[in-house]
C-alpha cells in the first residue's frame, strides 16, 4: 500500500511502519495531521457533520463542542489493560499479563481490516516541549478525528515533531483503532467503538501501544497514560529517571522565593483542583502556579536536583464536581476553545455537570443528558438520573488557565522540592506527615490507600492500596518501581545532593457526624505553606510514630475558622488504627513479595516498634 507520506516526513523507520501497519488495518484512506489550526477546524466540522460533535453556542462557550459517547464507551478498562512483558514477573501482580506472542497473535485477526471505511490518522506527538531532552516523540495511528482533534489539544502535536524526528529519531509507536469497521456503504454511528472486545496493550520490551475498541479517554488518547505513565516508567527504570502520576505545582511566597511541589494523588481526589489552587483568605501575596494536571516526567539534573517537565500540553479532567468554588481557575479555563464529552447539553447551547448548581443555586429546570435523553431536577431527584456521566470530561489547552506558571513550557523543567502523596482516607491517615528521610517516604507512597467511590469502582468506602497512585499506571513490576525510587534516592544522596521532602496527606478524614472536618480546596494552601515553612526551616514540627507533623499553632489560621480540637480530629493519630493498618500494609507487602526492597520491610517494623512503644 502507497501511504503517500508528505515531504515534510523523512523518517523511514517511520514510513515503513505507516506502511505496516495501512496494509494490516486497511483503511480506505491514510491521512497525515500537520497540527494545523485549519487541520483542527476542519475535522471539528467534520465530526459535526458526523453527528459526534454538536457545537456550542458560540456566545456561551466560543470555540467549543461537546460529544456524547456510546454508553459502554465512558472510561480507561483497566481490566482491558495489558502489560505484555516478556516475562510474567517483570508485569507484577498488580497488572494483567499476556506472553506478548500470545497476545500479537490474538490482536492480528482484530486489526486485519479494522479501519475498512474509515480514514488512518497519522498524529505526530511530543510528549514534553519539542526538543527537550527530557520530552520524547510518539505517532499515534487512529481511526477517530475525535482522537486527532483531542490529541491536538492535549499534547505538542503537529508538522515541528517531524523536525525534531529527522530522518532517523525514535518514536513510540502507537496504534489505536476503535475496532468498527464499516461495509461498503454501511452508515457511521456519531461514536463509533466495539461493544464486545477492548484490548488496551503495551509492550514495554518494544515500547509499543497497541489499543483495541474505545474510542474514549486514556483508552484512545495514547500519550497520556499508555506512553507518558506506562510505557514511559520503563524507560524512566532502564534510564534512570521517573514517570510519575503527578501535578506539578509552583508555589510563590510574599518575599518572592518561589518552589516547585509535585504531587500524587489517586483518580478523583482532586489532583486537578491542587494543581489549580487559589490561595485563601490570610495568604495575601502568595501565588500558586500550574505547571502540570495529571503527569511529571523528572530527570536527575547535573545540579544533582530532580527537574520535572509536564508532558502535556492540556487537560482531560473530570467536570462533575468542578465549579466557582472547587477551582475557579478550572471554570475560567473552561469559558472557550473546549471539547466536552459526556456532559448534559443545556436548552441554550451550553453544557451544565453536577456540582455547576453551588454557582447559581438552582439546578437548570431542564436539560438534555449525556445520552441524549430529558433531563429534569424532578426526575433527577425521583430517579437519582445524573444529567452528566461521572466521568464526564473536559479536554482543554493548557494555555487557557490564567494561573499557568511562566515556566510550564520550559525545556529544562523545574527543580523540585517536595513530593506529596494523598489518598483518600475517612479515618486514621492525618491531614499531613512529613517523612524523615527517603526511604520512608517512599514506603508512604508505597503504602498509601483510597478509600473507593461508588461512582468508580463499585463497593463504596474500601480501601483500596494505590501504591504511589501508580495502581494502574505503572508498566513494570510494583516491587522493582519500589526499588527504582529507592535506589534513584540513594545515587543522589550519595553524590551530595539535596532530594526533595517527602510528605503525606490526607483532606478526608471525617468526624462522627460522617462530614469531612478538613474544608479542602483552596483551604489545603494552610498545609502546603507548613511544607515551604519546614523546607525553609521555620517550622519545627514534631515527630511521632508515623513521621514529623506540624502543631495547630504552626498553621497560619487567618481568615479560617478551625479550632484546635477540629484540628486535633484530622492530626490524631490513633495507635489501634495503626497497628490495623500495619496489617494491610502486610497485605500489600506479601502480594509483593517478589524484589520487595529489604529497606521497605524494615521500615515497616521500626514503625511497628515505634507504634508499641
Ligand atoms: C485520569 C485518571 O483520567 O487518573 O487522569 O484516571
Ligand atoms: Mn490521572
Amino acid at each position: 500500500m502507497n501511504v503517500h507520506a508528505p515531504a515534510f516526513v523523512k523518517n523511514a523507520k517511520l514510513i515503513a511502519w505507516v506502511t505496516e501497519m495501512a496494509t494490516l488495518c486497511k483503511p480506505d484512506a491514510v491521512y497525515w495531521c500537520d497540527g494545523s489550526e485549519e487541520e483542527y477546524e476542519r475535522l471539528c466540522q467534520q465530526l459535526v457533520d458526523a453527528g459526534t460533535f454538536r457545537k456550542l453556542n458560540p456566545a456561551k462557550r466560543p470555540g467549543s463542542y461537546l460529544a456524547w459517547s456510546d454508553p459502554s464507551d465512558v472510561a480507561r478498562v483497566e481490566d482491558r489493560t495489558f502489560i505484555c512483558s516478556q516475562r510474567k514477573e517483570d508485569a507484577g501482580p498488580t497488572n494483567n499479563w499476556m506472553a506478548p506472542a500470545e497476545m500479537r497473535s490474538t490482536l492480528q485477526p482484530l486489526f486485519d481490516g479494522c479501519m475498512k471505511g474509515r480514514t488512518l490518522y497519522v498524529v505526530p506527538f511530543s510528549m514534553g516541549p519539542l526538543g527537550s531532552h527530557i520530552a520524547h516523540i510518539g505517532i499515534e495511528l487512529s481511526d477517530s478525528p475525535y482522537v486527532v482533534v483531542n490529541m491536538k489539544i492535549m499534547t505538542r502535536m503537529g508538522k515541528a515533531v517531524y523536525d525534531v524526528l529527522g530522518s532517523d529519531g525514535a518514536f513510540v509507536p502507537c496504534v489505536h483503532t476503535v475496532g468498527a469497521p464499516l461495509q461498503a456503504g454501511e452508515k457511521d454511528v456519531a461514536w463509533p467503538c466495539n461493544p464486545k472486545t477492548k484490548y488496551i496493550v503495551h509492550y514495554p520490551e518494544t515500547r509499543e501501544i497497541w489499543s483495541y475498541g474505545s474510542g474514549y479517554g486514556g483508552n484512545a488518547l495514547l500519550g497520556k497514560k499508555c506512553f507518558a505513565l506506562r510505557i514511559a516508567s520503563n524507560m524512566g527504570r532502564d534510564q534512570g529517571w521517573l514517570a510519575e502520576h503527578m501535578l506539578i505545582l509552583g508555589v510563590t511566597n510574599p518575599e518572592g522565593r518561589k518552589y516547585h511541589v509535585a504531587a500524587a494523588f489517586p483518580s478523583a481526589c482532586g489532583k486537578t483542583n491542587f494543581s489549580m489552587l487559589v490561595p485563601p483568605q490570610g495568604f495575601e501575596g502568595w501565588k500558586v502556579t500550574t505547571i502540570g494536571d495529571d503527569i511529571a516526567w523528572i530527570k536527575p539534573h547535573a545540579d544533582g536536583r530532580l527537574y520535572a517537565i509536564n508532558p502535556e500540553a492540556g487537560y482531560f479532567g473530570v467536570a462533575p464536581g468542578t465549579n466557582f468554588h472547587t477551582n475557579p481557575n478550572c471554570m475560567a479555563s473552561l469559558d472557550r476553545n473546549v471539547i466536552f464529552t459526556n456532559v448534559a447539553l443545556t436548552d441554550d447551547g451550553d453544557v451544565w455537570w453536577e456540582g455547576m448548581e453551588k454557582d447559581t443555586g438552582e439546578m437548570p429546570a431542564h436539560l438534555i443528558d449525556w445520552q441524549g435523553r430529558d433531563w429534569t431536577p424532578a426526575l433527577a431527584k425521583e430517579t437519582g438520573a445524573k444529567a452528566a456521566h461521572p466521568n464526564a470530561r473536559f479536554t482543554v489547552a493548557a494555555t487557557n488557565n490564567p494561573a499557568l506558571d511562566p515556566q510550564w513550557n520550559d525545556e529544562n523543567g523545574v527543580a523540585i522540592d517536595a513530593f506529596i502523596f494523598g489518598g483518600r482516607r475517612s479515618t486514621t491517615v492525618p491531614l499531613v506527615t512529613e517523612a524523615r528521610n527517603w526511604v520512608e517516604g517512599v514506603y508512604m507512597a508505597a503504602t498509601m490507600g483510597s478509600e473507593t467511590t461508588a461512582a468508580a469502582f463499585g463497593a463504596q468506602g474500601v480501601v483500596r492500596r494505590d501504591p504511589f497512585a501508580m495502581l494502574p499506571f505503572a508498566g513494570y513490576n510494583m516491587a522493582d518501581y519500589f526499588q527504582h525510587w529507592i535506589d534513584l534516592g540513594k545515587r543522589l544522596e550519595a553524590s551530595g545532593a539535596r532530594l526533595p521532602k517527602i510528605y503525606t496527606t490526607n483532606w478526608f478524614r471525617k468526624g462522627e457526624d460522617g462530614k469531612f472536618v478538613w474544608p479542602g480546596y483552596g483551604e489545603n494552601m494552610r498545609v502546603l505553606k507548613w511544607m515551604i515553612d519546614r523546607i525553609e526551616g521555620k517550622a519545627q514540627g514534631h515527630e511521632n510514630a508515623i513521621g514529623v507533623s506540624p502543631s495547630y499553632e504552626e498553621l497560619n489560621w487567618t481568615g479560617l475558622d478551625f479550632s484546635a480540637s477540629q484540628f486535633q480530629t484530622v492530626t490524631s493519630i490513633d495507635k489501634a488504627a495503626w497497628v490495623a493498618e500495619l496489617k494491610l500494609h502486610e497485605e500489600l507487602f506479601s502480594q509483593l513479595a517478589y524484589h520487595l526492597p529489604a529497606e521497605l520491610t524494615a521500615t515497616k517494623q521500626a514503625l511497628a516498634q515505634r507504634l508499641a512503644a
